[in-house]
């Protein structure tokens, strides 16, 4: 049990910082749901699908890889279906979507879960820096593919960070999208996930159905194999004093449980969470005008990918 949990007050809603995933939705029935987590195989994604399952909703989990997916389905108890997702090659995005639409039925939630984080050196995929192609590139094609398939009371919910606050000033550098006129692993990381919450508020402001809703949400800081690119010191600092002040992986997955099935969250849309509470991001996060021109840019994007599909 960490130290901070201790400390930090918990919300009105009797949820916070040291709430645990099976805590936050002890009692909920998800029997008759499904919903969809992608990067299930690791860290916070895994344990979202295990206690999804666990309540009862039919999960499909995504991986990189089929059997990636299938190893992480094999090991929780419960419904679950494996599919390949691989975020930073559209193909097989697009495998995806065709897959869960191939099946009946809608999804009441699309945990968009998986990311990378602060890759040491520029690496690019498709012309885009890397973490800006796979947090949220990826996943606005995943998305953008699924939402005809999403109930009327279906949930949309971003994982963003808190190392959104580290984004460039204006939060996207709509000029240096491949990182040629500048990197910064943490710098990049931060626009990344400026970005999931962004994306969650376009999409929140574009949903037809008023039962639908699309939020984001900063998960805390917990020791998962997310951390890999740290090195030296600073990844031996968190092995050792990572227990007494970091979630762990069961609160860590709290707040996107409590986002994607907390029935008092119906009409709830746009916000940004913490700690299952919400929570204020950095200002200009909440700028209307630059979710519009990412979502905009993003289907760009998009549009190019097919077209380059489509001339292979
Ligand atoms: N841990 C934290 O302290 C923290 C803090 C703030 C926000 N977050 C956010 O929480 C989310 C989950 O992180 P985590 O801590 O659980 O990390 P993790 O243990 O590293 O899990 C990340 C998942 O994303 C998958 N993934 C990575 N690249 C992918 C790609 N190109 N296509 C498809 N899947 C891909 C990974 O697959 P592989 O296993 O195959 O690599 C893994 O399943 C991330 O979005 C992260 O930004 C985490």
């Amino acid at each position: 049990m960490s130290l901070i949990e201790h400390i930090i007050p918990k919300g009105s809603n009797g949820f916070g910082y040291g709430t645990t995933a099976e805590q936050v939705s002890a009692g909920l029935s998800l029997a008759g749901k499904t919903m969809l987590v992608t990067g299930c195989n690791s860290g916070l994604g895994l344990e979202t699908m295990r206690v999804l399952a666990l309540r009862g909703a039919h999960v499909f989990g995504t991986a990189r890889t089929l059997d990636k997916a299938k190893g992480a389905c094999e090991s929780v108890a419960g419904h679950t279906s494996p599919l390949a997702c691989e975020l930073a090659e559209p193909s097989s995005v697009r495998a995806c979507v065709n897959a869960v639409k191939q099946q009946d039925g809608t999804l009441d939630a699309i945990i968009c879960n998986a990311g990378i984080m602060a890759l040491p050196r520029l690496q690019k995929t498709y012309g885009y820096e890397l973490q800006f192609f796979t947090n949220h590139i990826g996943h606005f094609l995943l998305v953008t593919g699924l939402l005809e398939r999403l109930s009327d009371t279906g949930r949309v919910v971003m994982l963003s960070s808190a190392a959104h606050a580290g984004a460039p000033r204006g939060g996207i550098q709509f000029d240096n999208l491949d990182g040629s006129k500048g990197y910064g692993a943490w710098k990049n990381y931060g626009q990344s996930k400026f970005a999931n919450l962004l994306f969650a508020k376009e999409l929140s402001r574009r949903l037809t159905r008023p039962g639908q809703s699309a939020n984001a949400l900063h998960p805390g800081v917990i020791n998962t194999n997310l951390l890999r690119h740290m090195g030296g010191i600073s990844r031996r600092l968190t092995d050792v004093l990572g227990p007494l002040f970091l979630k762990t992986p069961e609160q860590g997955a709290a707040t996107s449980v409590y986002v994607a099935t907390n029935p008092g969250l119906t009409g709830v849309s746009g916000q940004y969470f913490a700690d299952c509470n919400i929570a204020r991001p950095r200002a200009d996060a909440n700028d209307d005008a630059t979710a519009k021109k990412l979502w905009e840019v993003s289907e760009k994007i998009a549009a190019e990918l097919a077209q380059r599909s489509e001339s292979t």
